[in-house]
């Protein structure tokens, strides 16, 4: 890795680790208004051994369906120490690991499904990320992404890429990312895809060639 994904990286460990205690709330104020039922949508295709890579602090684990055997990876230890509770709060046994998602450290091949919600936008190499979640999904595997987006309009675009700017220095975040394009780069195939909000939230499955 190079010295500046590595000084970036350890930047975004460190906004994580100030953020977890109030990434819960805060997430609660624009989420419903943004994702809808992103996070059931994602989960509801989940089966087998599954890894969410940037898990966070668990927001997706209430809607894991029965059956699921769930890793978890994430940069901050304290966003995981949170999803341990929620872990325990559902009485679900997750195995939760700190890692970075642009070396994710898991074998090659090893889990049925990956998903990866609302934290593409704020990996510094998302383009690596991809490349490591195909590498660990069995052949036929399947990805699960949701994440906001470039906006469809030139309008969205200029707004978004104004705003990016603060939101880059102030918390990693990337507001022009589309990874679909890396998705498709990586020779999966789309086998879902919907584009909402204006264009600016996408979620997609994809499915990781036999
Ligand atoms: C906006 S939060 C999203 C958390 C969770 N995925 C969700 O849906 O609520 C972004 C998360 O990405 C994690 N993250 C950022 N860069 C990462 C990296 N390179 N590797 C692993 N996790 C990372 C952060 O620690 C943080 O927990």
């Amino acid at each position: 890795m190079s010295e500046t994904l590595t000084r970036e990286t350890e930047r975004i460990r460190r906004i994580w680790e100030k953020q977890a205690p109030r990434y819960d709330r805060n997430a609660a104020l624009w989420e419903k208004t943004l994702f809808e039922d992103g996070r059931r949508w994602v989960c509801s295709h989940t089966h087998g051994e599954v890894l969410e890579v940037a898990i966070g602090t668990g927001l997706n684990l209430a809607f894991y369906p029965d059956g699921v055997r769930l890793t978890g990876v994430d940069l901050s230890p304290t966003m995981l120490e949170i999803a341990r509770q929620r872990g325990r709060q559902f009485g679900m046994k997750v195995d939760l690991r700190e890692g970075d998602a642009q070396g994710i450290p898991l074998p090659d091949e090893s889990f049925d499904t990956v998903v990866c919600t609302l934290a593409l936008c704020n990996i510094p190499d998302d383009r690596k990320a991809i490349t490591e979640m195909k590498r660990v999904l069995r052949p036929g595997g399947r990805l699960l992404l949701l994440d906001h987006v470039r906006a469809a309009s030139r309008l969205g675009r200029a707004v978004q890429r104004t705003l990016e700017v603060v939101m880059v220095r102030l918390g990693g975040e990337h507001l022009l990312r589309r990874p679909l394009e890396h998705v498709r780069a990586e020779g999966f195939r789309i086998e879902e895809q919907e584009r909402y909000k204006l264009g600016i939230i996408e979620r997609l499955v994809a499915r990781k060639p036999e």
